[in-house]
């Protein structure tokens, strides 16, 4: 393990005030995604999720549901533990924020904070939305009343419903010292947020000037309280920001060379409604204690639910009617084919619109006609014409392989894709040579070589080019979809090669075991019929 170059990487941890959404799960899903490629490519890796437990927000679901917000809290994590294993989410460490580590490292957080000299008290008067958990100034909550429309109710610049107007003592960061800091730390490393676009929104922000956060509240109790000033917790963002050095050790003295060796993380996924706190107000934390910042933070974009008669995409809302459930879309595509459709249809950073339709296009388009139906076309010629077992072939090596120059090619720029997360690329990659070899089947008619004994050992290596085209797909999608990879690599007697830990080397052409037993299998994706 120690000597397996360490990634670590996170999705946010989840507000526990609903159960876990489209959203959520499109989150999750594009983390686990890169999470199982590095460790194909030989990576220690460290995937964390978990719940964002404290706050007004949560505190009030509980009273909703006349429950403590930790009896909430604990009812509405096995919805989440469930969610994710359902759609085959390999994480490592599961955080909540009501756990001791949390409350341990956050106290700490406090300690280090005070002797930076970057917090002090004061008074916040001032707006504040509960559902976004979030401050606003009087200029974004004055913007926001003019596009709204709004007269005497003020309405929340994000989500629109109306602000708390709030006034308690409060500790405050001092976020304010930080703006040459954050645009020397955009100069150097331009990659610190993903994709460019998003880069360029954060810098612009910054160079707008940055004002000192309130980090701790007064007129509620559910949160950590600050260690060295009774009656104030901590601000739910500070708090959640924490979790993801909590997770590798931050403030625990028995971690700190497991601290050492993790931090700072790889990559922060996250959606763009929350890229001010994880760009802005994160790294300023982080450099005011003299940690290190992590290294990129990923802002992937919203699914929006395209509306067919406008055929533009809206925001998805229970309110509207148009929330599309995890589970519906489980039971149209199955597991692999969900996540396949959300990674590969929407490209990961911006605005995805989603439909059922789309969803069956895809499915259909990609999975039942082209990979599916290749996987259980060359399975089955070949049990049928080699007796249940793989092609042996004397000169494999120099067999007629026009496949080979395709697969070469692709597994460059596939790892170049998933590298910058750019999953729709890395699809194309790999369906360039699904489509080659099904276009290769066409080509060579193997039924036709299989009537004449002359032609045995041309139909071999036939068969031999088709199935290796096959096990190195299979590896490929292995991050999109673990199962149906791992049945594809069973069906070729190379179960093992499903948790590769050296993507490169088992995709060198040449590697199917020859002359085992191959397995036809039932269809990979049966093709949906639309009504
Ligand atoms: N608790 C905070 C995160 C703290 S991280 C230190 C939070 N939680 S959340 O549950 O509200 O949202 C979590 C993630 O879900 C966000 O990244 C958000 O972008 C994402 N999504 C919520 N709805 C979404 C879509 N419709 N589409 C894609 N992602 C969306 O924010």
């Amino acid at each position: 393990m120690a000597d397996k170059p360490s990634f670590f990487i996170s999705t946010p941890i989840y507000y526990v005030n609903a159960a876990p959404h489209l959203g959520t799960a499109y989150c999750t899903v594009m983390t686990d995604v890169m999470a199982r490629y590095k460790r194909s490519m030989g990576y220690d890796v460290k995937f964390v999720t978990g719940l964002d437990e404290h706050g007004e927000k949560v505190q009030l679901a509980a009273h909703e549901h006349d429950m403590t917000p930790q009896q909430w809290c604990d009812s509405l994590a096995p919805d989440f533990h469930k969610a994710w294993e359902e759609l085959n989410i390999a994480y490592d460490d599961f955080i909540r924020t009501t756990e001791p580590r949390q409350i341990q490292a956050v106290t700490h957080l406090w300690e280090r904070m005070k002797e930076s000299g970057y917090i002090y008290k004061g008074s916040y008067d001032g707006w504040y939305c509960v559902h976004e958990e979030t401050f606003y100034t009087e200029t974004q909550v004055a913007h926001s009343d003019e596009e709204n429309h709004t007269e005497g109710q003020h309405l929340c610049p994000e989500c629109h419903r109306p602000l708390d107007r709030v006034e308690e003592e409060s500790w405050f960061f001092k976020l304010s010292a930080f703006q040459d800091k954050l645009l020397a730390l955009y100069d150097e490393r331009p990659d610190f947020v993903m994709p460019d676009f998003r880069m360029r929104e954060v810098r612009s922000f910054v160079e707008g000037g940055l004002k000192d956060v309130s980090v701790s509240r007064t007129s509620f109790d559910w949160g950590i309280p600050v260690p060295f000033d009774e009656g104030h917790v901590t601000y739910v963002w500070f708090d959640a920001l924490l979790n993801y050095a909590t997770s590798v050790g931050f403030g625990n003295p028995d971690m700190a060379d497991e601290f050492a060796r993790r931090w700072p993380a790889q990559y922060h996924v996250v959606g763009k409604d929350i890229i001010r706190f994880h760009c802005v107000i994160w790294p300023a934390m982080l450099m005011a204690i003299g940690e290190a910042v992590p290294e990129h933070v990923f802002a992937h974009g919203f699914l929006m639910v395209r509306n067919e008669e406008t055929g533009q995409g809206e925001k998805m809302s229970k309110s509207r009617g148009n929330a599309i459930a995890p589970s519906d879309v489980i039971q149209m595509l199955g597991v692999d084919g969900f996540r396949y459709y959300f990674m590969t249809d929407c490209t990961p950073g911006e605005d995805g619109a989603i439909s059922y339709s789309r969803m069956a296009q895809v499915y259909n388009a990609d999975l039942a006609n082209s990979w599916g139906n290749l996987v259980s076309r060359s399975l089955s010629m070949c049990a049928k014409y080699f007796d249940d077992k793989t092609p042996q072939l004397d000169s494999w090596e120099e067999a007629t392989n026009p496949l080979r120059d395709i697969a070469e090619k692709i597994v460059g720029s596939y790892c170049q894709a998933m590298d910058r997360m750019a999953y729709t690329d890395a699809r194309e990659a790999v369906m360039e040579l699904i489509h080659a070899a099904n276009r290769y089947i066409e080509e060579t008619e193997p039924w036709s070589l299989a009537k004449d004994e002359a032609n045995t050992d041309k139909l071999a290596s036939v068969m031999c080019d088709l199935l290796e085209s096959i096990r190195i797909s299979a590896h490929l999608l292995c991050p999109f979809m673990p199962e149906t990879s791992a049945e594809v690599l069973r069906r070729l007697s190379l179960e093992d090669e499903a948790t590769t830990e050296d993507l490169l080397a088992s995709c060198v052409w040449g590697g199917l075991a020859q002359g085992v037993s191959v397995t036809k299998g039932d269809a990979l994706f049966p093709r949906l019929v639309l009504e």
